[in-house]
């Protein structure tokens, strides 16, 4: 390959124009990651400097060109069953909520996977719409699925798959749908039937209105993640807008869509979170006026919604606030039980806010009643399903109990509620690690560097247990070194 410096300028110039066109966005630590993938491009052109390559691109045919750099820029990867929880949201809630809204209407039952990559998104989907869900009758099902890379297309159009692709497949599915031969995994021709692929830029506006509206699912998993935000708003506008009323977005678990959208509703469901497009009567009306009295009051963005304190008397909260920051002293000081003991009371059902509740886990925790910590929080995320204080709380629990992937499933999910939270990273930078996932760990790590440098409000000191944010950066620094050195 030809060694050629690829200028700041020349950087710029290919990373917006990659931007523009495909949303992917270079940050200026990957120049030299573009640099190589447009040399083996320049190369297999006969071409030998960037400004020609520049030209080529941007002139009429350069468009399969383009097409050949995306192939070496995407990140394909993927897996059958990919984040289970969601799988069975879809299965056990979001089918048949669906269905049971259009019965009588009779329509078909339409879902897109936007960014399908090599197929094994959308044809998880059309396994569980083909075993069938109990108690449910299909009308006509549709599932499309699309992406920009031809490649990834042609791929998933074969149906043929490695044993990392199916690892998580159940056993049942692997049995009645693939058949092995070698090492490799064919797909059921029943299954390749029931999708439609299509080449489709999501960048690209406006949508289609006839063939991308009216869906009552779209998958868009880790495709955003290297978008910038907003790009990233403009798809997900356009997903709220091809959706019909009622209908779910499901994104991946880094994809949280807190400062991207307002238009969804988040919804637990099944151990995960999805956004819903309520329909127009249950959209909530024009925001009250906020007086003093309930603005004092008012749910903070990490506490979801505290129902049990704001139907209490002035008075009370504020004597409950009183109690809880005397308690919190109290465990900081190192007495527990005298920090349990001054809660008690408040602890029956009428006042047991979502802070006195989550300061008597900690106490639990505290004293190695990891039992009760964990039954208390799953309280706590049950009265309130966006606390993120909540699952946070969990993941050390289960952190302290050693159950790791337990704890990585709660980490995740305080970070789909507040990405910016830098000790949940910090954990499950810490938990990839014990558990051999070093590349996500490395990526958490680095995740938390860059917050605490970046993002004033992502370190919370109590929580912090005795690291300052100077210290948890150096911490982070050396245990990437750690890491890269270990390969
Ligand atoms: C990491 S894969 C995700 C696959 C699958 N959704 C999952 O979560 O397992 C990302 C896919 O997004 C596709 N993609 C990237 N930019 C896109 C765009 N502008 N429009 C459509 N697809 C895009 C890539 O080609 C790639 O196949």
């Amino acid at each position: 390959m030809v060694e050629l410096e690829l200028s700041d300028k020349e950087f710029k110039s290919f990373r917006d124009l990659i931007a523009e066109r495909a949303g992917i966005y270079f940050e200026p630590s990957k120049q030299d990651l573009l640099r190589t993938n447009l040399l083996q491009r320049m190369e297999d052109c006969g071409l030998s400097n960037f400004a020609d390559y520049f030209q080529l691109l941007s002139s009429p045919a350069g468009t399969k060109e383009f097409d050949h750099l995306l192939n070496l820029i995407i990140i394909p990867e993927t897996y059958f069953f990919r984040d289970q929880a969601q799988f069975r949201a879809l299965e056990h809630f979001i089918i048949p909520e669906i269905l049971k809204n259009e019965s009588d209407s009779g329509s078909s039952l339409r879902i897109w996977s936007a960014g399908c990559s090599t197929g094994e998104e959308p044809y998880t989907i059309a396994l569980i719409v083909a075993a069938g869900i109990e108690g449910v009758k299909y009308p006509s099902v549709q599932i499309l699925a699309t992406d920009v890379s031809n490649a990834a297309l042609e791929a998933a159009r074969r149906g043929v798959y490695g044993a990392r692709s199916v690892r998580d497949v159940p056993k049942e599915y692997l049995n009645r749908f693939f058949s092995k031969k070698r090492d490799k995994y064919f797909l059921d021709e029943s299954i390749k039937q029931m999708v439609e692929f299509s080449y489709f830029n999501l960048v690209t506006e406006p949508y289609p209105l006839l063939e991308m509206s009216g869906w009552d699912i779209i998958f868009c998993r880790n495709v955003t993640i290297y978008f910038q935000p907003e790009s990233t708003k403009k798809v997900i506008h356009n997903f709220y807008q091809s959706l019909r009323q009622g209908g779910y977005l499901i994104a991946g678990y880094s994809e949280s869509l807190r400062y991207l959208s307002d238009e969804f509703t988040t919804v637990q469901v099944g151990g995960t979170f999805v956004y819903k497009k309520e329909p127009q009567d249950k959209r909530p009306k024009k925001k009250a006026r906020r007086t003093r009295r309930n603005r004092s009051r008012q749910r903070t963005p990490t506490s979801g919604r505290s129902r049990r304190l704001e139907a209490l008397p002035d008075r009370k909260v504020a004597e409950i606030q009183q109690i809880c920051a005397r308690a919190k002293e109290l465990l900081e000081m190192g007495q527990p039980e005298q920090a349990g003991d001054l809660l008690a009371p408040y602890l029956e059902k009428k006042t047991a806010s979502e802070s006195v509740l989550l300061l008597q886990a900690e106490i639990f925790l505290n004293q190695g009643d990891l039992e009760n910590a964990v039954q208390l929080c799953q309280r706590i995320i049950s009265c309130e399903p966006l606390s993120v204080a909540g699952y946070y709380l969990l993941g050390v629990v289960y952190r302290t109990w050693e159950k790791e992937r337990k704890a990585i499933e709660e980490f995740k999910r305080a970070l789909y509620l507040k990405p910016e939270h830098a000790l949940a990273r910090f954990n499950l930078g810490d938990l990839y690690n014990q558990v051999g996932q070093l590349d996500e760990a490395k990526l958490e790590y680095a995740n938390v560097v860059r917050l605490l440098r970046e993002v004033p409000d992502s370190f919370d000191e109590r929580l912090a247990g005795g690291f300052s944010p100077t210290l948890l950066i150096d911490t982070c620094l050396s245990r990437i070194k750690e890491l890269s050195n270990s390969k």
